[in-house]
């Protein structure tokens, strides 16, 4: 592998940050990711793999070995009357992925339309929007040990998938490289509009039979309307997960916020809207300099251009600082902060 000395990562972070990092190189195949694995290299430097770049936030330069995955490729592996089974290279772009399965007649992953990043990326946290999560499609995923080139297989249950949460968020953390990830779709679909702006988008566009295609264009319609486009304003999607709070503390906020959007997660708890307690705490629009909280929905952290990653992560804590003074809820961010 090829490796370059101080490369601008202003490309490959969808914040649009200008930080750069020591060491930059790229894999598009698994035997030349287990080479230099095995060269040992990366042993005492630190390493961060980037896929689409989509949810990272970067403070600082890094002061170690960056590698982009680029391996592409997806390819049918198995089907039957009911089901497909489709492997599907971890640097596949996501997106492209979703068209991809629209075109062949797959429903699944209809619901996760223009959600940016890679297919690698998405079991990491468990990516999900409008009623569905990839894990109700995910079968497996195949990756490389970083210790020592080793190849694994996980399924379902090994991934320990939970709110935007994975095994490689947690107890794995750093130790694996994801290659490809398994899919099984459908070919029968079941359709999920029951996420209330899906239905009504559905209806505004004039849509009389349900199609996965017609679901992904509702879907895209809601995501343009009020996320921003990392190609034209930097961004991560959501900067915090939504929280959950015990029910009793939730019954003592509805008393004095009456308007509280929330819904029950089961276990005595309530989640609550991260996007609106921001909002209620008055950060919704608010820029200063190049940074700022976006104005169609408050979860999301912008970069109008030449914002630093620091300034953004300082922000960041404000927000965090005032949603616990205001409602004595703590909110953690869902992206890697670097
Ligand atoms: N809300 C506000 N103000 C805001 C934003 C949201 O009051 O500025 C309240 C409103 O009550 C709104 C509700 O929150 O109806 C839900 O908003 P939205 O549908 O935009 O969903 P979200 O909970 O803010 C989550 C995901 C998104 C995903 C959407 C749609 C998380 C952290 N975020 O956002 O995922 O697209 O649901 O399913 O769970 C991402 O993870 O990067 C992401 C964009």
């Amino acid at each position: 592998m090829n490796l370059t000395q101080n490369e601008s990562l202003h490309p490959f972070n969808t914040f649009g940050l200008k930080q750069s990092a020591k060491l930059f190189g790229r894999f598009d195949d698994v035997d030349s990711l287990i080479g230099f694995i095995e060269t040992d290299f990366l042993q005492d430097r630190s390493l961060l793999v980037l896929g689409g770049g989509s949810n990272i936030l970067l403070t600082q330069d890094f002061d170690g070995v960056v590698l982009k995955n680029e391996i592409t490729g997806i390819q049918v592996v198995k089907e039957n009357v009911d089901h497909v089974w489709v492997s599907v290279g971890a640097g596949e772009n996501w997106h492209q992925f979703v068209l991809y399965a629209i075109e062949n007649g797959w429903a699944g992953v209809e619901n996760l339309s223009l959600i940016p990043g890679t297919v690698g990326a998405a079991p990491m946290q468990n990516i999900g929007a409008y009623g569905v999560e990839i894990k109700e499609v995910f079968n497996s995923l195949e990756a490389v040990a970083l210790k020592d080139g080793s190849r694994h297989m996980f399924t379902a249950h090994d991934c320990e998938f939970g709110y935007r949460e994975s095994i490689f968020k947690t107890s794995a953390k750093g130790e694996y490289i994801i290659t490809a990830v398994n899919f099984r779709l459908n070919k029968k679909p079941t359709f999920n509009t029951s996420y209330g702006a899906i239905a009504d988008t559905l209806s505004e566009m004039g849509v009389e039979e349900l199609s996965i295609k017609a679901v992904s264009d509702a879907v895209i319609k809601i995501r343009q309307s009020k996320l921003p486009d990392p190609m034209e304003i930097g961004n991560a999607g959501s900067f915090f997960k939504n929280p959950t709070i015990p029910k009793d503390q939730f019954g003592n906020l509805k008393t004095e916020f009456v308007d509280m959007p929330s819904y029950e997660v089961g276990e005595g708890n309530t989640k609550v809207l991260a996007g609106w307690l921001i909002e209620q705490c008055g950060w919704k629009g608010f820029r200063e300099g190049d940074i700022g909280v976006h104005s169609k929905q408050a979860l999301v952290l912008v970069n109008y251009g030449q914002g630093k990653g620091r300034d953004i992560y300082k922000l960041a804590l404000a927000i965090q600082a005032s949603v616990m003074q205001k409602f004595g809820i703590s909110i953690v961010p869902e992206v890697n902060v670097v």
